[in-house]
């Protein structure tokens, strides 16, 4: 790398056109070396290609991570764990992305050396809050950048800067979309989709078929997860990253993973985001159904609060917190008898579990069967029964119907009599 003797500035760097025109922004208006830094998190690019553009572009060094085994152990399986969908919709793909990212950024500013990260978010979105959040907790000396926030240049704009500033311009047609892809999940808002009444066009989607282009058959899935983690799909014992590839690519050929979500960010505006995490979606699915039979009735209805919880951690940039830590804690105590097979059909579309077993079920055929061998104390059932009704009868005597009345539900009239 060459010395200007500048301070250094690591910038989070896509290849895109915003990005690369950042450059040589941050080297006229801040005086600063940029250090490109590009992370893998299963996106898809061409990384190398990346790379070598971020050097034409005037960086004075460029550097790619594969972070993808990162991402899948220490990010996407404890919220997979967690069951945390943000709004009960979007398993948060890009959410969890955003302090790795960040994190790995911080990591490289002390390697280098450098004084400053920026990135390419804009100014009302939920991304720069989380990589800011994320900055300002690990390293609140580091200063922050953020160009777009900035600059106030349109498109057109920003073309004619880099047109001047000699950076390539890719001939491949921009998506009209704003996209944010990797491993667990694509993201994709703006143009047309900011009507919520109009059905996202078919150019919306990306990783998965239409459902009435799906095939006429179905397919089923088995994936076995160990103390709530997803460890093989279809028998084969497999590694989490490569478990999520192979999964979005069976899920996405039968159509299965689409949500189109109108969603609240935590910057107060309602925004329209038609997302794809076909793997995202049958492992929370075929996760929350191996619950049902490892988790006792209090412990289950005592997460569905702890996983919107998480969610929301995620969802607005809270990564780096205590109460992240806390939250986990129950989380993988919450998991240790989850362990077991899950068997998903995959048709049209649509992901339905359609078989779950485990050696720590609860589920006990003897007590549930209506068939021969039967333990159930039918007898016991009766008592039971009169102690747990005790509490309304005595207050449907001493309030409620007194005197006659009827029962009523405020405000709802009932059927008059006569
Ligand atoms: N709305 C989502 C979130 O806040 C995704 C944002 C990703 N960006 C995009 N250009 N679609 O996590």
């Amino acid at each position: 790398m060459a010395s200007t003797g500048r301070d250094k500035v690591i910038l989070a760097y896509s290849g895109g056109l915003d990005t690369s025109v950042m450059v040589p922004w941050i080297q006229e208006k801040y005086n600063l070396d940029v250090i490109a830094f590009t992370v893998d998190l299963g996106q898809g690019d061409d990384l190398e290609r990346i790379r070598k553009k971020a050097l034409r572009t005037g960086a004075v060094d460029a550097v790619t991570i594969d972070a993808k085994n990162l991402f899948v152990d220490y990010f996407v399986f404890p919220a997979l764990m967690a069951g945390a969908v943000y709004e009960s919709k979007y398993p948060l793909a890009t959410a969890l992305g955003r302090p790795l990212i960040a994190k790995l950024m911080v990591d490289a500013a002390r390697r280098y050396g450098a004084k400053a990260v920026a990135h390419g978010c804009t100014g009302k979105g939920n991304d720069q809050v989380r990589f800011d959040v994320t900055f300002q907790t690990l390293a609140p000396d580091l200063k922050i950048i953020a160009p777009v926030r900035e600059w106030k240049m349109n498109r057109p704009e920003a073309l004619e800067y880099a047109a001047k500033h000699g950076i390539e311009v890719e001939a491949t047609k921009e998506s009209p979309y704003s996209l944010d892809l990797n491993l667990y999940g694509r993201s994709c808002e703006a143009g047309v989709l900011e009507d919520p009444w109009d059905e996202p066009p078919a150019d919306a989607y990306g990783w998965t078929i239409a459902a009435e282009n799906a095939p006429n058959s179905a397919q089923y899935v088995t994936i076995d997860f160990e103390a709530g983690k997803p460890v093989a799909l279809d028998g084969v014992k497999m590694d989490g990253a490569p478990l999520i590839l192979k999964l979005n690519e069976i899920g996405g050929a039968h159509g299965v993973g689409r949500i189109d979500h109108v969603e609240n960010r935590l910057v107060g505006i309602k925004s329209r985001e038609v997302y794809e995490a076909p793997a995202g979606v049958i492992l929370h699915q075929a996760h929350q159904e191996l619950e049902t039979l490892c988790l006792s009735k209090q412990a289950a209805r005592f997460k569905t609060h702890v996983a919107q919880e998480y969610a929301d951690i995620i969802y607005n940039g809270l990564w780096f917190s205590a109460f992240h830590q806390d939250l986990f804690a129950f989380v993988a105590s919450n998991q240790r008898y989850v362990t077991g097979q899950v068997r998903v059909k995959l048709f049209k579309g649509k992901s339905t579990v359609v078989g779950r077993k485990s050696e720590f079920s609860l589920y006990s055929k003897k007590l549930a069967t209506y068939e021969h061998g039967d333990q159930f104390d039918h007898d016991a059932a009766k008592g039971f029964i009169r102690i747990w009704g005790l509490g309304q009868q005595t207050q449907a005597t001493l309030q409620l119907l007194k005197g006659g009345k009827g029962f009523d539900l405020p405000g709802l009239s009932g059927p008059k009599e006569g």
